[in-house]
């Protein structure tokens, strides 16, 4: 005789054109490791980023300009002197002026296919991993709002390159001393290096860059530079998981070691 299926699920992979298969999954492996480390990481990135992002102090030690806080918009941004700023909100804004930034960069990746995967998985169980059913009953996708609204994707990715190269620059100008001359290298211009570095691999590595870079092309053999372009990008897009921990992570950690010297707890070391 037939399974029964479980009572009150009749959608999904419990419909009735589905086999009848009682048990929520056949995996033996530790399927919820995955999207249980991705969740912790999220959330520890998270709780990191809107304490910094409020705290609105510590952001800036000469020559190093926290890329939370970069570019200051606002009036009440401390390092105006430093680099590409631009009073756009004069001093009616009273709060951290990071939350005038952030909001680029965090729908850049709140957008991102790969985090898309990963918060629906670590914090949705929508489905928690491959072959393990979701517990929920409906299933809309992202074909109604609010979940519509992934589809801004693509121009955030024009926002974030906009922001990559502001923070190009913030790196460059890491390279002279407090007095903003040049030719100084302390760990923090290593820092900002390697933490823009994986900025641009991963902004470069994102689907929406592929498709803008090779998309829509009948014939590559017309196009050899978009399909070379299209090759490089599409090599980064296969770490494309990777490049999003590890810029997340660089991203923190310049934040924090900025915070480290402003708040005297550390002293930047000096190679020149
Ligand atoms: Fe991840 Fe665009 S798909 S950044």
């Amino acid at each position: 005789t037939e399974p029964s299926r479980p009572a009150g699920r009749r959608t999904g992979v419990h419909d009735a054109s589905r086999a009848a298969i009682a048990p929520r999954h056949l995996r033996t492996d530790r399927w919820w490791l995955a999207p249980a480390v991705t969740a912790a990481g999220l959330f520890a990135f998270v709780v990191y980023s809107t304490w910094r992002a409020f705290a609105n102090a510590d952001y800036y030690h000469a020559p190093y300009v926290s890329p939370f806080y970069s570019p200051c918009l606002a009036d009440n941004c401390a390092p105006m002197r430093h680099g590409p700023n631009a009073d756009v909100f004069g001093s009616w804004w009273g709060l951290s002026p990071a939350l005038l930034i952030l909001v680029f960069p965090l729908g850049f990746r709140l957008t991102c296919y790969y985090y898309r995967k990963a918060y629906y998985r670590g914090f949705w169980a929508s489905p928690p991993a491959c072959a393990v059913a979701e517990p929920h009953t409906k299933y809309s996708g992202e074909t109604r709002f609010p979940l519509i609204l992934q589809n801004l994707h693509r121009y955030f990715f024009y926002f974030a390159v906009l922001v990559a190269g502001i923070l190009t620059y913030d790196t460059a100008l890491a390279f002279r001393d407090e007095h903003y001359r040049w030719g100084h290298m302390g760990l923090g211009s290593l820092v900002f290096l390697v933490n823009i570095a994986l900025i641009w691999t991963y902004t470069l590595s994102c689907h929406s860059c592929r498709h803008i870079v090779g998309g829509r092309l009948r014939h590559f053999s017309k196009h050899p530079v978009r399909y070379r372009l299209w090759g490089w990008v599409g090599k980064l897009n296969e770490r494309h998981m990777l490049l999003a921990w590890t810029s997340l992570i660089s991203v923190a950690l310049a934040d924090f070691y900025v915070y480290l010297l402003a708040t005297g707890a550390f002293d930047d070391p000096r190679f020149f």
